[in-house]
């Protein structure tokens, strides 16, 4: 899968399914579970690293995870997911060349063919259409921007018409800047569905409604390994409380097994143990 072909899906009228993945194991599962897009989302900074907010998590780090999933990936390269790399916090706010360079180098160090990049001010913008016109493809996202979270919140987003022709035109710049798709995070549904139908390139929701090309899920939550989920990311299970019980099962026969009583190492100052005459073998028959 390409970045180009999740036009094709657009146009064809075919749902796109983004699942994020951290490392080779939930990589692995991803692909096999048929997801045609997997992204390696910095939300992995609060998942899997335990980090209260996204902004902590370093351009090494993205790096490394993507290289993981990488490994984790079975299929011919041909028929693998696309594999797109969220840019972290910092990473592309400090000038055009900085943020192409970070960007170059998830190319050049990982599988991803892509990079994600939060916002649509005009700065944003400026570095979108560098990104493109360096030759890398890029996801935008709008509404709930989690590294924008010391001004935003996690609140829903664009809730009033002011806010709603903000967030329409910065979706506009962001398509004519050349992103080849855009998430829409937890912003109201009407706005999603029009925003579909006035944007050539497909809309990617995550609490946003159903009204969307695609729908893209932080696996962790839907499989509810997370303590809390987000209100629009409802769990497909109880992931968390299933391994615990089963891991607090196996503990639990460890403490009750009887292990064999331990022989005293023989060697000096450790007799051996006298032994007992060896019992004449019990025929079979
Ligand atoms: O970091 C992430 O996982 C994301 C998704 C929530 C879209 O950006």
């Amino acid at each position: 899968m390409r970045p180009g072909d999740l036009l094709s899906h657009k146009q064809a009228g075919r749902p796109i399914a983004v699942l994020t993945a951290w490392d080779a194991l939930s990589a692995a599962l991803v692909e096999e579970a048929g997801a045609e897009v997997i992204l390696v989302g910095d939300s992995l900074a609060m998942v899997v690293l335990g980090h209260a907010t996204t902004l902590p998590v370093s351009l090494e780090e993205m790096i490394l995870h993507t290289q993981a999933v990488g490994r984790g990936l079975r299929r011919p390269p041909a028929s693998q997911p696309l594999v797109v790399t969220d840019l972290p916090f910092l990473s592309y706010q400090c000038g055009l060349d900085d943020a192409v360079a970070a960007a170059g180098q998830v190319l050049k160090a990982t599988p991803a063919a892509a990079v994600k990049l939060e916002g649509g001010e005009p700065e944003t913008v400026a570095v979108v259409d560098r990104l493109v016109r360096s030759g890398i493809p890029v996801m935008g996202h709008l509404g709930l921007t989690p590294q924008s979270v010391h001004r935003l919140g996690y609140r829903r987003q664009a809730n009033d018409p002011i806010s709603q022709e903000r967030l329409r035109r910065a979706a506009l710049d962001l398509e004519a800047a050349g992103c080849f798709s855009l998430v829409l995070e937890h912003v109201p549904a009407e706005l999603a569905g029009s925003l579909r139908r006035e944007l050539t390139i497909p809309v990617i929701g995550i609490g946003a409604g159903d009204d969307c090309d695609g729908q893209v899920r932080v696996t962790a939550d839907l499989l509810g390994l997370t303590e809390r989920q987000p209100p629009f990311c409802p769990p497909l299970l109880n992931g968390r409380q299933l391994s615990i019980t089963a891991l607090r099962g196996w503990v639990e026969g460890v403490g009750q097994a009887k292990p064999p009583a331990l022989t005293p190492p023989a060697g000096p100052g450790h007799p051996a143990p006298p032994t007992t005459p060896a019992a004449p073998a019990t025929p079979h028959c």
